[in-house]
């Protein structure tokens, strides 16, 4: 079926779908400038090792080295802008309130940016903090003495960025309410992610086998395309103002 056609018929899907559920990836955020993780040469991965990068032992071993790269991952993220894909999202939660639950993995908090509530972070938020160690009475945040990473002066335990690292349990509640609306929705919208980490990616199947229909928007080919209905093969900006317009 060309392009066209099934646009109309995911579309006329949204329309008809009493509760849609969204999982989006890195991918929604290329438009504004954000790098991804798993696209060959741009992507993180392809100039980082994720056990370096993207682990607590790899935090361990090299504080200094993780610590700044999130700070870097911080500046670019506080001068990036929402695109048009975050904001068609948060314009269709608006115009209808309570149809909709956003599932995201990314950190970047641009979907919060774009007027997007109720998100459900499953990676974490990469501008919060946290202690590494279990704190003790002396380990107050505020109070941390600055470095890279920060760290409680009287016991030495370090900040870490309050992101899921790869072999780290996501947030329970968090994951428990997005496989809830994957299992209740009538359309998941799966935009921007490889579907290479789990539980996240797992989500799309448990929305298609409780009967609801699966579209995925991504340029490229992902792993979760034998789960969908649909591939619309355009970028998030291009793709979801069309999807989520009230035009059709
Ligand atoms: N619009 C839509 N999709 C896009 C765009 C775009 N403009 N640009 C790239 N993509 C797609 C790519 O084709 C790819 O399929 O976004 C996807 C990004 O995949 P990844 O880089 O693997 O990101 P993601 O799937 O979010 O990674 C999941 O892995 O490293 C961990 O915790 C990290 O949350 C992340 C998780």
């Amino acid at each position: 079926m060309e392009e066209g056609a099934l646009l109309d018929t995911a579309t006329t899907w949204v329309e008809q779908a009493r509760h849609v559920a969204v999982l989006t990836g890195a991918g929604i955020s290329a438009e504004s400038g954000v790098p991804t993780f798993r696209e060959a040469q741009t992507g993180y991965w392809a100039q980082f090792r994720p056990e370096d990068m993207a682990t607590e032992e790899g935090f361990r071993a090299h504080p200094r080295r993780v610590w700044d790269w999130y700070q870097h991952r911080r500046g670019l993220l506080a001068a990036s802008q929402p695109n048009a894909g975050h904001v068609a999202l948060a314009q269709f939660q608006q115009r209808h309130p309570g149809r909709i639950t956003l599932i995201t993995q990314n950190v970047d908090g641009l979907h919060q940016r774009a007027g997007s509530t109720g998100v459900l972070c499953l990676h974490g938020d990469i501008f919060a903090d946290r202690w590494l160690d279990t704190p003790r009475n002396c380990c107050h945040i505020d109070h941390a003495v600055a470095g890279h990473p920060p760290y409680c002066d009287r016991c030495g335990n370090l900040l870490r960025p309050g992101v899921v690292w790869f072999g780290e349990p996501l947030p329970y509640a968090t994951l428990e309410a997005a496989q809830q609306a994957a299992r209740v929705c009538d359309l998941m919208l799966v935009v921007g992610t490889a579907g290479a980490v789990y539980p996240a990616a797992g989500l799309a199947r448990i929305a298609r086998d409780a009967g609801a229909r699966v579209v995925i928007v991504n340029p490229q080919p992902t792993e979760l395309d034998a789960v969908a209905h649909e591939a619309l093969r355009g970028t998030a900006a291009q793709v979801l103002p069309a999807l989520l317009s009230e035009a059709h």
